[in-house]
């Protein structure tokens, strides 16, 4: 598929009103997407776990507008009230999208949306909410042309949503999702992500997501920042060959089982990510003194009770823990017992395996 496919062959002319509500959730990636091109095309391949219940919720109210304005007009409400920082980010959504959504011009939409983790903190939001509205938008086309199947619905919901922010298109379709092209998954793309095409092992089919916030905080680098550090950078082009290879390598263990060599390569990916970070120009360390301290006694929990528990980490100083479901109680109780003192407030948030994006 291509960019063109995307661009609608019928042009209606709207005159209608409506709501649709859809609710995507987070992702958090096992083989990490850091460094792109322009258009928002991955530098390399990126594989993730879709999340369940870290969720943006968001309403598009569509009316008809009584002539063309050529321009997408839209107003937008967070958690209920009117939040202009956001605009200038959906105004380059909206611009990046217009040839895939003509019909958008002639409406003008009042977007509303909401998020089921707390606010400011440093869980990243883009990426649930451009795949919120990206979904929204497509089912406004569906609804004037039925005949659009959910398979391409779902393929142009994640490239749109991919548009607003790439890690936003793995938060579509299926609970294991790979965006870029890779030479062992057949129908990968860099303009979409795909579900990952295998049965994977029971093992990981009710894995669990705890996120230990530690900073809620500003983030230090933003996302355009970040993967703008890979331009240059002296280890990118090894970088993104390992994330081939890791690739290659995870689609053996999620069909395995093999949790040891899930845990060794997940937490490896995490720490490439941020020793990506600490070697650029300019640097960063984005991990807090309390994110090293929960790593040290992950690992310590693992050498005595053997049990699969793992860390990774996102551009950020937050941890996300990743487990089988069979191990919940015990992790719990660990976190409880010996983490929690260092999340901000004690907070943490417990997820799980989710299906990705629910449309209303
Ligand atoms: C570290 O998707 O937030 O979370 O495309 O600029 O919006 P933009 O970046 P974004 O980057 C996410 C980077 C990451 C790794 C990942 O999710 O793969």
């Amino acid at each position: 598929m291509t960019e063109k496919d995307f661009i609608p062959s019928d042009l209606f002319n709207p005159t209608d009103q409506g709501v649709i509500h859809s609710e995507s959730p987070s992702n958090i990636a096992l083989v990490k997407y850091w460094g792109k091109f322009p258009d928002q095309i991955p530098a390399n391949p990126s594989i993730s776990f879709t999340l369940d219940t870290c969720a943006t919720s968001t309403t598009v109210e569509y009316n008809a507008l009584p002539a063309k304005t050529g321009k997408a007009s839209f107003e937008f409400f967070f958690e209920g009230k009117p939040k202009p920082d956001f605009e200038p980010k959906l105004q380059t959504f909206f611009d990046r999208t217009a040839k895939y959504l003509p019909f958008l011009k002639n409406y003008h939409l009042k977007i509303s949306s909401s998020n089921s983790f707390p606010h400011s903190s440093g869980i990243a939001s883009s990426a649930s909410a451009m795949a919120a509205l990206a979904s929204s938008l497509v089912e406004l086309e569906r609804r004037h042309n039925p005949e659009m199947d959910r398979q391409f619905a779902n393929l142009k919901s994640s490239f749109l949503a991919r548009l607003g922010s790439g890690s936003a298109c793995r938060s579509i379709s299926g609970s294991l999702v790979v965006w870029g092209e890779h030479a062992d998954i057949p129908g990968s793309s860099d303009l979409y992500g795909v579900p990952f095409p295998d049965t994977i092992a029971k093992i990981f089919q009710d894995y669990q997501d705890t996120i230990l916030l530690v900073h809620r905080g500003q983030k230090q680098v933003s996302s355009t920042v970040g993967h703008k550090l890979m331009e240059g950078h002296p280890f990118a082009k090894q970088r993104f060959e390992q994330a081939h290879s890791n690739l290659r390598r995870i689609k053996e263990v999620m069909i395995s089982g093999d949790l040891d060599a899930f845990v060794d390569l997940v937490e490896r990916e995490a720490l490439t990510l941020h020793a990506m970070m600490m070697t650029s120009s300019p640097y960063f360390i984005l991990m807090k003194p309390n994110t090293l301290s929960i790593i040290e006694k992950v690992w310590e929990f693992r050498r005595n009770t053997g049990l699969p528990l793992c860390f990774t980490l996102d551009a950020g100083a937050n941890v996300h823990l990743l487990y089988p479901g069979q191990n919940k109680e015990k992790v719990l109780q660990f976190i409880k017992n010996e983490l929690v003192a260092y999340c901000e407030n004690g907070q943490y948030i417990c997820d799980q395996l989710g299906e990705g994006t629910k449309i209303s």
